[in-house]
């Protein structure tokens, strides 16, 4: 594929020079960048989904949380999320003051839970050192936990309508297709252009209502495999659309690595009425979520075998497999698991080891569980 604009030089702007839009943007025309802007906005005015419940306030708490919510899930699934966290921690010092475990189980189910711990420690930040009110700063936003370049944008943009650009992967799949951009959108050079580029596109207009137009357009007509061009608003600036046959091929997709998978023993163990767990370390995957006791299968091991050995070592009991419960199976951000889930019986009540306890099967719904786990929990109240 070949630049097409300007034939790969830009009329408008000298290389390295600072002119009106005071930033070089390539081969990207600046009378194109700046006329985008209108049009994208009257159409979002019109067009954009009317129940987001974000879409109601300008409160910088609840902007944040929308946002950290929506970095890795569909809208639909956040929005139930989204009411729950904030019924329960209606306010950025409620939610500094709760214990974490009530913050992990409002988020339970929605992944990612590094999102919520780090919710949690920010708003305590906050709460600390400035009076509980989410800073009105870039570079103060920047330094609390979990506020990448994206988040901090979108929260100087959207909630106090500073022109910060909110560049994510739908602003980015916009402007691949606009200017017909084919580096790998990944890079650090290419997110600083398109950072730069959208600086310039949101010149002059309500940067609140521009970034969420943006992100808008991105979601309901540049969509990734089917973009719906001839509703598009800004159809006419659009280089891949004047100028490719398929728009979608934009942007250039590096090749997915497969994932690793790994198959995981774990014995769900159940004595007066308590239940057997462990609490997963308080860094790393799933930091303090609780989890039935297990691990990786073994090699030269069967799977119960496997069981067996990872139970005694999480919790020093021994243990036998009495039934096969239930196969869950997960994918994660880097690897896929599939789990096989026991039930299993030991001698006594004995002690366990480490961060296994004894739980009373009423306390279970206070406790945070990943979807494995909870898928494996379930399945064994059914069988029971
Ligand atoms: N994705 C990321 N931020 C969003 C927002 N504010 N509205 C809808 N989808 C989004």
């Amino acid at each position: 594929m070949k630049n097409i604009e300007n034939g790969g030089t830009n009329s408008n702007v000298k290389s390295g020079s600072r002119t009106d839009s005071a930033v070089d943007f390539g081969h990207v025309s600046v009378k194109k960048v700046n006329s985008m802007a209108r049009p994208l906005i009257e159409w979002f005015l019109g067009c954009q989904r009317k129940h987001l419940p974000w879409r109601k306030t300008k409160d910088p708490y609840r902007i944040w949380i929308s946002e950290l919510m929506l970095q890795q899930t569909r809208v639909e699934q956040a929005i139930p999320y989204y009411r729950r966290f904030l019924k329960a921690f209606p306010t950025l010092p409620r939610l500094a003051m709760a214990n974490q475990s009530a913050v992990l189980k409002v988020w339970e189910g929605l992944g990612y839970y590094r999102r919520a711990k780090y919710a949690h420690e920010a708003a305590r930040i906050v709460l600390k050192d400035y009076r509980g009110k989410l800073p009105n700063n870039y570079d103060d936003l920047r330094a609390l936990p979990g506020f990448g370049p994206y988040t901090a944008a979108a929260v100087m943009s959207i909630a106090y309508g500073k022109p910060y650009a909110a560049l994510d992967g739908n602003a980015s799949r916009v402007l691949s297709r606009l200017f017909i951009l084919q580096e790998d959108p990944t890079t650090a050079d290419a997110k600083r252009r398109r950072t730069e580029i959208l600086q310039g596109m949101m010149r002059g207009s309500d940067p609140s209502t521009f970034t969420q137009a943006l992100i808008e357009l991105g979601a309901l007509l540049c969509s990734p495999r089917s973009p719906r061009c001839s509703e598009c608003p800004i159809q006419e600036s659009c280089s891949a659309f004047r100028y490719l046959p398929d728009p979608a091929v934009l942007p250039i997709r590096k090749e997915r690595k497969k994932k690793p998978h790994y198959n995981v023993s774990a014995g769900i163990l159940e004595r007066d009425g308590r239940i057997l767990l462990k609490k997963r370390p308080n860094t790393g995957l799933l930091a303090n979520f609780w989890e039935f006791p297990g691990g990786k299968q073994l090699a030269n091991r069967s799977r119960e075998e496997t069981c067996r050995i990872r139970f005694k070592s999480e919790t020093g009991i021994e243990i036998r497999i009495t039934d096969k419960i239930c196969v869950v199976k997960h994918e994660f951000t880097h690897f896929r698991i599939t789990v096989h889930f026991y039930t299993v019986a030991c001698q006594k009540s004995p002690s366990p080891k480490g961060t296994a306890r004894w739980i009373r099967k009423g306390s279970l719904k206070r406790l945070p569980f990943n979807l494995v786990s909870k898928a494996g929990l379930e399945a064994y109240e059914r069988k029971k």
